[in-house]
């Protein structure tokens, strides 16, 4: 009896819920409970239902196309303390390193060749990597690959930073806000660090007319699915062009070493809300989707997913940009891995493109 009620009132929900996702699918807002509602009871049909339609979207605003990103990873020297995050300044056991300007460069060279058409600067909010750093390197980068668009993640900075990196040439800048609850914010960052900040760079890296993206991790300790909610709303306010979101995962030595990684599941079902709510943006199947199931990022593209952001750094700076356990790691040669992973989009109907990918376009295929 307690069975056959239990039944009905999952039909019952599930009804609800794909209802929501067709609203969502309209361009219709959802209220804050609403989507608490969705994220809490979804079940796998729904998952199933969203993912179908974020396809769909996806292949009619990008076809089978996959935008790469060749993403450099600069330095591991962080100034900020963040729980989470594996190169915080008190991990003393990280063994920091710095690339020089000349190895980026190479690592450039070595991504043009390979049909990388944007460079991803990111690292830790490292002091070396000051106003003029960057805007040199920029503006080298930018002068030896004209038709490249530079993408930088490098942390919080003055608006006037920000603007001079952008007059040097970069295109873009990815600036995840991590959570959209300050409460929240304050249990995964160290009390120096505000979120009001952090969505201030977001506002100004916007006004200055970056690319902007924004994003959050799943499942990172203490949160909820009205946190969550409340991050799809942030997004939908704010509009970016690109969103990044990939599980929490813990890192040996960080406070945060004992809590439980996000789901995939989560994961999944959030990229096909997102690509539902946000038709054209760029949403890359991230490395740490990729981390924590072999077929993450395939999977990721199934759900809404648009863009890859292979590793291009020199093995050495790979193995020592840690945020978190268990990173899948390309061993070897990286056009190999390249090749491997174009071979695995392949398999599931899709082929990676060769251009910078601002937005869908006519581009050829590698
Ligand atoms: N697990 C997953 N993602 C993490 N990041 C930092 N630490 C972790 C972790 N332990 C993410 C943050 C940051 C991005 C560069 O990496 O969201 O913005």
């Amino acid at each position: 009896m307690r069975d056959e009620k239990n039944e009905r009132n999952l039909k019952e929900t599930s009804l609800i819920n794909r209802e929501k996702i067709s609203r969502l699918e309209k361009g219709e807002r959802l209220s804050k409970e609403e989507l608490t509602a969705l994220l809490s009871s979804y079940t796998p049909e729904d998952r199933r239902f969203a993912g179908e339609k974020a396809r769909k979207i996806s292949q009619s605003c990008f076809g089978n196309g996959i935008y790469i990103r060749g993403l450099l990873e600069i330095s591991n020297i962080c100034k900020n303390d963040c729980l989470y995050c594996g190169i915080r300044r008190s991990n003393r056991q990280a063994p920091r390193y710095r690339l020089t300007p000349q190895e980026i460069l190479e690592g450039c060279a070595w991504g043009y060749e390979a049909g990388f058409r944007t460079f991803v600067l990111q690292g830790g909010e490292d002091p070396f990597w000051d106003d003029r750093a960057v805007e040199d390197l920029v503006k080298r980068i930018k002068a030896r690959f004209p038709d490249c668009a530079v993408t930088l993640s490098l942390g919080e900075k003055e608006k006037e930073t920000y603007r001079r990196w952008f007059e040097a040439g970069a295109d873009r800048y990815l600036l995840r806000h991590e959570t959209a609850c300050p409460e929240h914010y304050a249990k995964l960052h160290p009390p120096e660090l505000s979120l009001a900040h952090r969505m201030q760079c977001l506002e100004d890296l916007k006004e200055i007319g970056y690319q902007t993206g924004c994003g959050c991790m799943v499942g990172s300790p203490y949160q909820t699915a009205e946190h969550l909610a409340q991050d799809l709303l942030y997004m939908q306010d704010f509009q970016p062009q690109m969103i990044g979101i990939g599980p929490f995962i813990p890192h040996g030595q960080t406070p945060f070493k004992a809590f439980p990684p996000g789901k995939l599941e989560d994961v999944l079902f959030l990229l096909s809300l997102i690509r539902l709510m946000h038709p054209r943006v760029l949403l890359p199947a991230t490395t740490a989707l990729g981390t924590i199931a072999p077929d993450g990022r395939e999977q990721g593209i199934l759900a809404g997913a648009n863009v890859v952001m292979p590793n291009i750094s020199p093995e050495e700076a790979r193995k020592k940009y840690r945020l978190y356990d268990g990173k899948i790691e390309s061993k070897g040669e990286i056009g190999e891995s390249l090749r491997e992973l174009r071979e695995s989009f392949r398999s599931i109907g899709y082929e990676m493109v060769v251009g910078r990918g601002d937005y869908p376009g006519k581009e050829g295929t590698l």
